[in-house]
């Protein structure tokens, strides 16, 4: 350690292997710690980062994991180019994480990948699941193991992902890990485009055009009071008012289920919606009371 470098020595504890981790999360555990723990693919923004912060108001101890995970990825999609910017990551993590677990691929999958795997379901196969099949399979096997190599007391996900923090949350209760999930609202851009990992894809024009989404879930909002179909309405002819954004798809779901909600739903609900611009594929929803 360096004097004269002092942000050095706030660098979050790196491990890359198992082995590591668990061995500094049970010296933690045996200063009485808490652990919470946030799952990331790294290429950390600011949304990221608010899991971190939430993370520190609910343990002692803050395990951030950083692994690009080739099982949630489909055989034509950006595993090769999604972004790895680790020590920018670590940079970024300073006074927000103890202990950053970033693991290579052969270490979370030894024998290639893995042959057990956790099922998504009925809700894994819709919507995300539709244009990217297996995906959620692999999202929560990953997260299954990670759960097992960490065995945090809370696990923090963000709302921008409304799909993956539903299926979480049932496989914590289906398979009775012992631990709970705690989940941020998304963060935005002050222009309104949720934060992703993917914005960096975007081109100064596509990143306009990709304002159209957080506009459609506002318009949809606004319509709320109509219903369902009022809402679907008012945020689909926000999408189509701007022809290079390809809708992939655009639903209203009853967020008990995730399934689509009935034309005379009430109460809480969310709009989902996902589309390209370009050759980039962006995500957002926005919770709503329809009354
Ligand atoms: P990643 O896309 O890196 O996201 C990590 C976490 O950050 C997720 O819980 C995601 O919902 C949250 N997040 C991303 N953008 C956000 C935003 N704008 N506001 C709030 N939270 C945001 O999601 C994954 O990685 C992976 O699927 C993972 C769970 C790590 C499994 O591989």
């Amino acid at each position: 350690m360096t004097d004269n470098l002092p942000e050095l020595r706030d660098l979050p504890e790196l491990h890359d292997t198992i082995e590591g981790l668990r061995a500094a999360v049970r010296k933690r555990r045996g200063d009485g710690h808490r652990i919470a723990f946030v799952p990331t693919m790294g290429a950390l923004h600011a949304g990221h980062l608010e899991l971190v912060r939430r993370a520190r108001t609910l343990a002692e101890t803050v395990v951030v994991s950083i692994f690009v995970n080739p099982l949630q990825f489909g055989p034509s999609e950006d595993f090769d180019r999604y972004p790895r910017t680790l020590d920018a990551d670590l940079a970024a993590l300073v006074g927000l994480a103890d202990v950053v677990f970033a693991p290579g691929v052969p270490e979370m999958y030894p024998d290639g990948a893995s042959e057990t795997r956790v099922m998504a379901g009925q809700v894994g196969s819709l919507y995300d699941g539709v244009s990217r099949p297996g995906h959620f399979d692999g999202t929560l096997t990953v997260v299954a193991k990670l759960f097992g190599i960490v065995a945090p007391d809370v696990a923090i996900f963000g709302q921008k992902d409304a799909q993956q923090v539903f299926l979480v949350g049932r496989m914590v209760r289906d398979l009775n890990f012992p631990m709970s999930i705690a989940v941020v609202d998304t963060v935005r851009d002050p222009d309104g485009l949720a934060l992703s990992s993917r914005n960096r894809y975007l081109d100064a024009g596509e990143r306009q055009t990709a304002l159209a989404l957080p506009a459609a879930l506002a318009a949809g909002a606004a319509a709320a009071d109509g219903g369902t179909q009022a809402v679907l309405d008012a945020a689909r002819a926000v999408i189509d008012a701007e022809p290079a954004v390809r809708l992939d798809y655009l639903d209203v779901v009853d967020p008990d289920t995730f399934l689509p909600a009935r034309s005379d739903h009430r109460g809480p609900a969310s709009i989902i919606v996902a589309a390209r611009v370009g050759s980039t594929r962006l995500i957002d929803n926005e919770r709503i009371i329809l009354p």
